[in-house]
């Protein structure tokens, strides 16, 4: 599968890109590990300023970790823990512009300086997070809560039947 990288000048057009990408791969698989992997590759890929892209997801009440991005990370977060497992508790996007100024925050590279986590959720089921990273402080905005918020959403209705 080829996902040519494109770099935008807005971010309403690289999410509009990344979204139309996200389609393309869920499509092209109903295996979960291969599809998830792909959607990590293509966040990591097309967004840009990121240190670490991936998700979490629910296995015997706990956040376990998934495909991803980056380098390693802590393998189980239990809920209400760091910032993803606040983000399955609240069930709301958690926008950290600094993860240094944030207690809850599980530090797994160091290099992270801010941080969005946004859940996967369905008609009230919760399959897990989408959590990336940033070396840059208030890397994400608005705009990016929307962004992902979006491409979470996708990726839950796909989740829905795996
Ligand atoms: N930052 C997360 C832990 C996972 S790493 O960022 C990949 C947290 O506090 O939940």
């Amino acid at each position: 599968m080829d996902i040519p990288y494109r770099a935008f000048d807005t971010k309403g057009e690289t999410y509009a890109y990344l979204l139309e990408q996200l389609r393309i791969i869920l499509d092209d698989t109903e295996d979960r590990t291969a599809g998830l992997a792909n959607a990590s590759s293509a966040l990591f890929l097309l967004l840009p300023k990121l240190n670490w892209a991936g998700f979490y997801l629910m296995k015997d009440g706990a956040l376990v970790l998934g495909p991803f991005q980056g380098k390693p990370a802590v393998s189980r977060i239990p809920v209400g823990s760091g910032v993803c497992g606040t983000a399955v508790l609240t069930k709301a996007t958690q926008l950290v512009e600094d993860v240094h100024a944030c207690e809850n925050h599980i530090a797994c590279d160091l290099n992270s300086r801010s941080e969005i986590v946004v859940p996967l959720e369905r008609d009230g089921r919760l399959f897990g997070v989408l959590d990336i990273d940033s070396p840059v402080k208030a890397r994400f905005d608005e705009e990016d809560r929307t962004g992902l918020e979006q491409a979470a959403e996708m990726i839950s209705e796909w989740l829905e039947d795996k």
